[in-house]
């Protein structure tokens, strides 16, 4: 009876101890929110606050929030964990600077994350959110059909880009800035790893006329991030052997139209 009174007591004393510590010895401040972008480092930023003398680190571990194994732990100086190559401390061996280096950042690293710092004089945990943006590729135009455009005759053109996030938006317009936006139809495609393809698709009555168009595509806050520009691809006129000075004339105007 007397040594359960002790373990108990014991007990008490060290959950006292680590309130006390955790109250006022040592904190994790973590930046609530981080913006990653594909492709890119991001950086997930935790410092170790300590009121009193310099702590000494025991443990850091990264967890994603929700998951069972963790994503990357130091204890004493050495990585015990690393689900991937990826995953790093950023100042490693430093007793401050605990933040969370997530190289090649990709759109399924989107999420929760915790960090958990042992100290020898206590400990605590904090929890990052991750957001990660993705740029669209530059865009493709194409028409169909790809060559030999009749005067008159229906075509479609696309114009297309691909592996952003959120999801953009695609506009058109015709050789005089026309604005032919509201004739197009835009499907957004989900790729694999949680990014989006765009192909926007907008049919009209060929004219030589108006020969060029082109396609903007702006990400989900309407900033532009890349445009095309398609000449149609008109039959070529057959010239007519039995005047050659026609003939002539005609691949000139034809010359001036193309450039
Ligand atoms: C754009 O997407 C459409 C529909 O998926 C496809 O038919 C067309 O070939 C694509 N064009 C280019 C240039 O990738
Ligand atoms: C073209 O039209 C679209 C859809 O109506 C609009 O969102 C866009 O701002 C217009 N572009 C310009 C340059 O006015
Ligand atoms: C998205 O576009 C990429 C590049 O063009 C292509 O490889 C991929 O198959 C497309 N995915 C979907 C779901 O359309």
């Amino acid at each position: 009876m007397a040594s359960f009174i002790w373990f108990l007591s014991v007990v008490f004393y060290a959950k006292l101890m680590c309130a006390e510590s955790t109250d006022k010895l040592v904190s994790l401040d973590c930046q609530g929110e981080i913006h990653g972008v594909y492709g890119e480092d991001s950086l997930l930023k935790c410092s170790v606050k300590s009121s009193g003398d310099p702590v000494k680190i025991i443990m850091v571990s990264w967890w994603r929030t929700g998951e069972d194994t963790p994503l990357f732990v130091v204890s004493n100086g050495e990585i015990v964990q690393q689900k991937d190559q990826r995953f790093s401390l950023a100042h490693p061996g430093s007793s401050i600077d605990v933040s969370f280096l997530v190289k090649n950042t990709k759109r399924t690293d989107e999420g929760k994350y915790q960090c958990q710092v042992i100290t020898d004089s206590g400990e605590d945990q904090s929890v990052i959110s991750l957001y990660v943006i993705a740029t669209y590729s530059q865009p493709d135009m194409s028409s169909v059909p790809e060559k030999d455009i009749v005067e008159d005759t229906e075509i479609t053109l696309f114009c297309n880009a691909s592996g952003g996030y959120p999801v953009g938006m695609v506009h058109w317009y015709g050789v005089f800035g026309t604005n032919w936006t509201r004739s197009a139809v835009t499907t957004v495609e989900k790729t694999t790893d949680k990014r989006v393809n765009l192909s926007s698709k907008y049919t009209l009555r060929a004219s030589s006329s108006f020969p060029t168009y082109r396609c903007s595509v702006l990400n989900s806050k309407g900033v532009e991030e890349g445009k095309a520009e398609l000449h149609l691809p008109f039959r070529e006129q057959s010239v007519k052997a039995t005047d050659p000075e026609k003939g002539a004339l005609n691949v000139i105007r034809m010359q001036r139209i193309q450039t």
